[in-house]
């Protein structure tokens, strides 16, 4: 393997960080009149929000929907396809879940379609964002951390398919 990486974000970082959100989200999540729905981004935020579940300290349904937007390249491909029927969400309050945002296209497209079908409200969180591309997008109601606008993977992120099992999140300092 010729990349080399740097950690970002240790484990300890992120177990902080996660726990910190959870309690945020508990707070908004206890104002609401029925447990919300956690709906979380298949595979990225396959780690993180398994944790973040887990600091939820309130009752809650756990559901994934599978988007693809990045391909085997480092760039997106600006086309999503989803897994289900967003009409199972009217009525729900979603807490939509993924692991960065970079241009904030996935968020803003799946909190459109959830509002569409008729979710009430639509509150999105992030471990990571990407502030330099966010600047034009609406920032996530709850972010762990912001990140420079540069390749990172571990804790979920992949990099063409590996290295999501790495406890603590990477920036690719040369491929
Ligand atoms: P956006 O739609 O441009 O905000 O991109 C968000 C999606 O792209 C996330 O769900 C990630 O799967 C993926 N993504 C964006 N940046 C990275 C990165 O640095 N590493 C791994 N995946 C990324
Ligand atoms: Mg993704």
């Amino acid at each position: 393997m010729c990349m080399q990486s740097q950690v970002l974000f240790s484990a300890s970082d992120i177990s902080g960080r996660v726990r910190a959100l959870g309690a945020e989200i508990s707070e908004w999540a206890r104002g609401l009149p029925e447990p919300p729905v956690m709906l979380w981004l298949a595979e990225g935020a396959v780690v993180f929000a398994a944790d973040l579940m887990r600091e939820i300290g309130c009752d809650m349904q756990v559901v994934s929907l599978k988007v693809s937007s990045y391909g085997a390249s480092l760039k997106s491909s600006g086309t999503l396809r989803y897994s289900r029927d967003f009409c199972e969400f009217a009525g729900k309050n979603i807490l939509l879940v993924d692991d960065i945002s970079d241009t904030g296209l996935t968020l803003r497209e799946i909190t459109g379609k959830l509002k569409d079908s008729g979710a009430l409200q639509v509150k999105t969180c992030t471990l990571l964002c990407k502030p330099g591309k966010c600047a034009g997008a609406r920032r996530p109601d709850f972010v762990g951390f912001d990140a420079p606008d540069s390749f990172v993977f571990g804790y979920g992120l992949d990099f063409s398919g590996r290295f999501r099992n790495l406890p603590d999140i990477r920036i690719l300092t040369k491929e």
